[in-house]
């Protein structure tokens, strides 16, 4: 394969939008212990910056969930392949995703911890691309970048498993490539 990744997103500009945002959850949740629920695989890279930067108590566990196919296009199909060991009920949860595309895996999600009786439920994405929302009615509580329609890669997310490790966003550039 001999697609280019175009940086979108530096490590800096992440890096200091992380540390906001863990500021800004830090407050809302002053007082109270944290549960967050980090979607994988995308978001682990980010939870894990993003949790270091908190100064509430929390815990972690982990969900992943799994659309059909490993390309680029999302598929309305979704299976839960991963489930939290432990309970949340009456706890605080923050679900932290990498990207909120069509809003699918998101609103499965949401449903599938809500039936577990949490006390309040959020949502915390670094990466929202509103442009290919299918699902309108899914809109992140904490936002660390709106980005345009483009396949991203990078900071955890991936292209059929590849790029996660790379410390910023970026967008594939297929130039001459043909991809199926
Ligand atoms: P959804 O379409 O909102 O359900 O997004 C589902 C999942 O698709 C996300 O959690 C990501 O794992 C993946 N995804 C969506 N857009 C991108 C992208 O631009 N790059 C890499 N993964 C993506
Ligand atoms: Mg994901």
């Amino acid at each position: 394969m001999g697609e280019k990744v175009v940086t979108l997103i530096s490590k800096e500009a992440i890096e200091k939008r992380i540390e906001e945002m863990a500021r800004e959850i830090s407050a809302d949740y002053a007082g109270r212990e944290l549960f967050l629920v980090c979607v994988l695989k995308g978001a682990f890279i980010f939870a894990a910056d993003l949790m270091r930067g908190l100064t509430v108590d929390t815990r972690v566990d982990f969900v992943d969930v799994s659309s059909y196919g490993k390309g680029m296009k999302s598929s309305a199909q979704m299976t839960l392949v991963l489930d939290l060991q432990d309970s949340i009920e009456d706890k605080d949860v923050l679900i932290i995703e990498d990207i909120a595309d069509t809003g699918r895996s998101i609103d499965f999600l949401k449903r599938h911890i809500e039936a577990k009786k949490p006390r309040t439920v959020k949502l915390c994405t670094l990466l929202d691309k509103p442009g290919s929302r299918v699902l309108p009615h899914i809109s992140p509580d904490y936002t660390g970048f709106i980005i345009p329609d483009k396949f991203v890669v990078g900071f955890g997310l991936d292209f059929a498993q590849r790029y996660r490790n790379l410390p910023f966003v970026g967008y594939l550039d297929f130039e001459d490539d043909s991809v199926e």
